[in-house]
Protein backbone atom coordinates (compact mmCIF):
# COMPACT_ATOMS: atom_id res chain seq x y z
CA UNK A 1 0.00 0.00 0.00
CA UNK A 2 1.02 3.73 -0.85
CA UNK A 3 1.14 6.33 1.36
CA UNK A 4 0.55 9.90 -0.20
CA UNK A 5 0.67 13.00 2.29
CA UNK A 6 -1.95 15.36 1.97
CA UNK A 7 -0.65 18.82 2.37
CA UNK A 8 0.72 21.51 0.85
CA UNK A 9 3.05 22.72 3.33
CA UNK A 10 6.89 22.39 1.96
CA UNK A 11 8.48 22.12 5.53
CA UNK A 12 5.99 18.80 6.27
CA UNK A 13 6.69 17.28 3.13
CA UNK A 14 10.02 17.48 3.73
CA UNK A 15 9.91 15.94 6.78
CA UNK A 16 8.38 13.09 6.35
CA UNK A 17 10.13 12.37 2.99
CA UNK A 18 12.93 11.81 5.44
CA UNK A 19 11.13 8.81 7.14
CA UNK A 20 11.00 6.80 3.59
CA UNK A 21 8.03 6.54 3.88
CA UNK A 22 5.88 9.02 1.53
CA UNK A 23 5.11 7.61 -2.04
CA UNK A 24 2.88 10.69 -3.49
CA UNK A 25 1.28 14.23 -2.15
CA UNK A 26 -1.81 15.49 -2.60
CA UNK A 27 -3.20 19.12 -2.59
CA UNK A 28 -6.11 20.73 -3.16
CA UNK A 29 -7.34 24.57 -2.89
CA UNK A 30 -8.17 24.50 0.56
CA UNK A 31 -4.64 23.07 1.67
CA UNK A 32 -3.32 25.53 -0.92
CA UNK A 33 -4.86 28.58 0.60
CA UNK A 34 -3.72 27.33 4.06
CA UNK A 35 -0.19 27.39 2.92
CA UNK A 36 -0.62 30.85 2.04
CA UNK A 37 1.85 30.41 -1.11
CA UNK A 38 1.72 30.62 -4.66
CA UNK A 39 0.62 27.41 -5.84
CA UNK A 40 2.69 27.01 -8.95
CA UNK A 41 5.72 27.82 -6.96
CA UNK A 42 4.17 25.08 -4.30
CA UNK A 43 4.00 21.94 -6.98
CA UNK A 44 6.99 22.80 -8.80
CA UNK A 45 8.75 22.63 -5.02
CA UNK A 46 6.48 19.56 -3.91
CA UNK A 47 7.72 17.64 -7.59
CA UNK A 48 11.28 18.63 -6.69
CA UNK A 49 11.23 16.62 -3.13
CA UNK A 50 8.67 13.64 -3.79
CA UNK A 51 9.30 11.75 -6.44
CA UNK A 52 5.61 9.87 -6.81
CA UNK A 53 2.53 11.54 -8.36
CA UNK A 54 1.47 15.20 -7.02
CA UNK A 55 -1.83 15.40 -7.24
CA UNK A 56 -2.30 19.77 -8.20
CA UNK A 57 -6.16 20.72 -8.88
CA UNK A 58 -7.73 22.46 -11.00
CA UNK A 59 -9.96 25.43 -10.64
CA UNK A 60 -11.93 25.32 -14.10
CA UNK A 61 -15.42 24.01 -14.10
CA UNK A 62 -15.85 23.19 -17.51
CA UNK A 63 -14.22 20.72 -19.51
CA UNK A 64 -12.06 22.67 -22.09
CA UNK A 65 -10.95 25.25 -19.43
CA UNK A 66 -9.93 22.49 -16.74
CA UNK A 67 -8.14 20.28 -20.03
CA UNK A 68 -6.16 24.07 -20.46
CA UNK A 69 -5.25 24.55 -16.79
CA UNK A 70 -4.35 20.47 -16.59
CA UNK A 71 -2.22 20.72 -19.27
CA UNK A 72 -0.26 23.99 -17.45
CA UNK A 73 -0.08 22.03 -14.90
CA UNK A 74 1.57 19.19 -16.23
CA UNK A 75 4.24 20.75 -17.81
CA UNK A 76 5.24 22.10 -14.15
CA UNK A 77 7.27 18.30 -13.77
CA UNK A 78 6.05 14.69 -15.08
CA UNK A 79 4.91 13.76 -11.57
CA UNK A 80 1.92 16.26 -11.78
CA UNK A 81 -1.30 14.54 -11.72
CA UNK A 82 -4.16 16.70 -12.38
CA UNK A 83 -7.08 16.47 -10.48
CA UNK A 84 -10.29 16.88 -11.52
CA UNK A 85 -13.40 16.97 -9.69
CA UNK A 86 -16.06 13.96 -9.91
CA UNK A 87 -18.48 16.35 -12.69
CA UNK A 88 -18.91 15.26 -15.99
CA UNK A 89 -17.25 17.87 -17.56
CA UNK A 90 -14.10 16.83 -14.88
CA UNK A 91 -14.96 13.14 -16.53
CA UNK A 92 -14.43 14.46 -20.11
CA UNK A 93 -11.06 16.64 -18.96
CA UNK A 94 -10.19 13.37 -17.26
CA UNK A 95 -10.54 11.30 -21.01
CA UNK A 96 -8.63 14.06 -22.65
CA UNK A 97 -5.82 14.72 -20.32
CA UNK A 98 -5.31 10.72 -20.15
CA UNK A 99 -5.42 10.55 -23.39
CA UNK A 100 -2.55 12.97 -24.14
CA UNK A 101 -0.57 10.44 -21.71
CA UNK A 102 -1.12 12.79 -18.25
CA UNK A 103 -1.90 11.34 -15.01
CA UNK A 104 -5.04 12.78 -13.46
CA UNK A 105 -6.54 11.59 -10.48
CA UNK A 106 -10.72 12.41 -9.69
CA UNK A 107 -11.30 13.57 -6.76
CA UNK A 108 -14.49 14.20 -4.74
CA UNK A 109 -16.11 10.72 -5.10
CA UNK A 110 -18.65 9.34 -2.85
CA UNK A 111 -20.44 6.72 -4.43
CA UNK A 112 -19.03 3.56 -5.82
CA UNK A 113 -21.06 4.56 -9.22
CA UNK A 114 -18.97 7.49 -9.78
CA UNK A 115 -15.79 5.51 -9.27
CA UNK A 116 -16.73 3.77 -12.05
CA UNK A 117 -17.41 6.43 -13.86
CA UNK A 118 -13.36 7.85 -13.44
CA UNK A 119 -12.17 4.40 -14.21
CA UNK A 120 -14.09 4.44 -17.87
CA UNK A 121 -12.58 8.11 -17.86
CA UNK A 122 -9.81 6.41 -18.16
CA UNK A 123 -8.40 7.97 -14.49
CA UNK A 124 -5.08 7.05 -12.85
CA UNK A 125 -6.47 7.51 -9.38
CA UNK A 126 -9.92 8.32 -7.90
CA UNK A 127 -10.40 9.30 -4.56
CA UNK A 128 -13.30 8.25 -2.34
CA UNK A 129 -13.63 10.68 0.48
CA UNK A 130 -13.73 8.16 3.60
CA UNK A 131 -13.91 10.68 6.38
CA UNK A 132 -16.42 13.26 4.80
CA UNK A 133 -18.81 10.21 4.42
CA UNK A 134 -18.37 9.14 7.87
CA UNK A 135 -18.65 12.77 9.02
CA UNK A 136 -22.75 12.98 7.34
CA UNK A 137 -22.94 9.19 8.92
CA UNK A 138 -22.25 7.24 6.20
CA UNK A 139 -19.61 4.56 5.92
CA UNK A 140 -16.50 5.60 4.05
CA UNK A 141 -14.42 2.38 4.37
CA UNK A 142 -17.34 0.38 2.86
CA UNK A 143 -17.40 2.38 -0.45
CA UNK A 144 -13.52 1.45 -0.50
CA UNK A 145 -14.54 -1.88 -0.57
CA UNK A 146 -17.49 -1.37 -2.83
CA UNK A 147 -14.80 0.15 -5.40
CA UNK A 148 -12.35 -2.74 -4.80
CA UNK A 149 -14.37 -5.50 -5.38
CA UNK A 150 -15.87 -3.25 -8.83
CA UNK A 151 -12.57 -2.99 -10.05
CA UNK A 152 -12.00 -6.09 -9.41
CA UNK A 153 -14.76 -7.71 -11.71
CA UNK A 154 -13.07 -5.73 -14.89
CA UNK A 155 -10.07 -6.55 -15.45
CA UNK A 156 -10.12 -3.21 -18.09
CA UNK A 157 -10.25 -0.90 -15.64
CA UNK A 158 -6.82 -0.39 -13.91
CA UNK A 159 -7.85 2.91 -11.83
CA UNK A 160 -5.93 2.98 -8.49
CA UNK A 161 -7.80 3.19 -5.59
CA UNK A 162 -6.42 6.17 -3.57
CA UNK A 163 -8.28 6.48 -0.43
CA UNK A 164 -8.87 10.09 0.89
CA UNK A 165 -10.04 12.46 3.38
CA UNK A 166 -8.31 9.89 6.15
CA UNK A 167 -8.62 11.15 9.69
CA UNK A 168 -7.51 8.12 12.34
CA UNK A 169 -4.88 5.87 12.77
CA UNK A 170 -7.78 3.30 12.00
CA UNK A 171 -8.55 4.65 8.34
CA UNK A 172 -5.15 3.10 7.37
CA UNK A 173 -5.93 -0.51 9.04
CA UNK A 174 -9.17 -0.28 7.39
CA UNK A 175 -8.25 1.17 4.07
CA UNK A 176 -4.94 -1.87 3.87
CA UNK A 177 -7.17 -4.37 5.04
CA UNK A 178 -10.15 -3.24 1.99
CA UNK A 179 -7.45 -3.32 -0.44
CA UNK A 180 -6.92 0.11 -1.12
CA UNK A 181 -3.80 0.97 -3.53
CA UNK A 182 -3.55 4.18 -1.93
CA UNK A 183 -4.03 6.21 1.14
CA UNK A 184 -3.54 9.81 1.27
CA UNK A 185 -2.58 11.13 5.20
CA UNK A 186 -2.45 14.24 6.93
CA UNK A 187 1.15 14.76 8.10
CA UNK A 188 -0.27 14.67 11.91
CA UNK A 189 -1.79 11.31 11.16
CA UNK A 190 1.13 9.68 9.43
CA UNK A 191 2.82 10.42 12.56
CA UNK A 192 0.47 8.78 14.79
CA UNK A 193 1.00 5.54 12.67
CA UNK A 194 3.84 4.86 14.56
CA UNK A 195 2.66 5.74 17.72
CA UNK A 196 1.92 3.02 20.48
CA UNK A 197 1.69 3.44 24.21
CA UNK A 198 3.15 -0.50 24.60
CA UNK A 199 6.14 0.54 22.11
CA UNK A 200 7.17 3.68 24.58
CA UNK A 201 6.63 1.25 27.70
CA UNK A 202 8.16 -1.65 26.56
CA UNK A 203 11.31 0.75 25.23
CA UNK A 204 11.70 2.77 29.07
CA UNK A 205 11.75 -0.98 30.25
CA UNK A 206 14.46 -2.24 28.25
CA UNK A 207 16.56 1.22 28.45
CA UNK A 208 16.56 0.84 32.02
CA UNK A 209 17.28 -2.89 31.66
CA UNK A 210 20.36 -1.99 29.21
CA UNK A 211 21.66 0.95 32.04
CA UNK A 212 21.82 -1.82 34.76
CA UNK A 213 23.95 -4.53 32.49
CA UNK A 214 26.77 -1.65 31.96
CA UNK A 215 27.29 -2.91 29.03
CA UNK A 216 28.12 -0.78 25.48
CA UNK A 217 27.34 -2.05 21.94
CA UNK A 218 29.83 0.77 20.89
C1 LIG B 1 -7.46 14.38 -1.04
O1 LIG B 1 -6.93 14.45 -2.12
C2 LIG B 1 -8.09 15.52 -0.37
O2 LIG B 1 -7.23 16.62 -0.53
C3 LIG B 1 -8.27 15.34 1.11
O3 LIG B 1 -7.97 14.03 1.52
C4 LIG B 1 -9.53 15.91 1.66
O4 LIG B 1 -9.56 15.69 3.04
P1 LIG B 1 -10.57 16.44 4.01
O5 LIG B 1 -11.91 15.81 3.87
O6 LIG B 1 -10.01 16.20 5.39
O7 LIG B 1 -10.56 17.88 3.63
Amino acid sequence: MKFFIDTADIGEIRALCETGMVDGVTTNPTLVAKSGRNFIDSVREICTIVEGPVSAEVAATTADAMVDEGRTLAKIAQNVAVKVPLTWDGLRACRTLSELGIMVNVTLCFSANQALLAAKAGATFVSPFIGRLDDVGHDGVALIREIKQIYGNYSELSTEILAASARLPQHVTQCALAGADIITLPPAVLRQLASHPLTDKGLTQFLADWEKTGQKIL
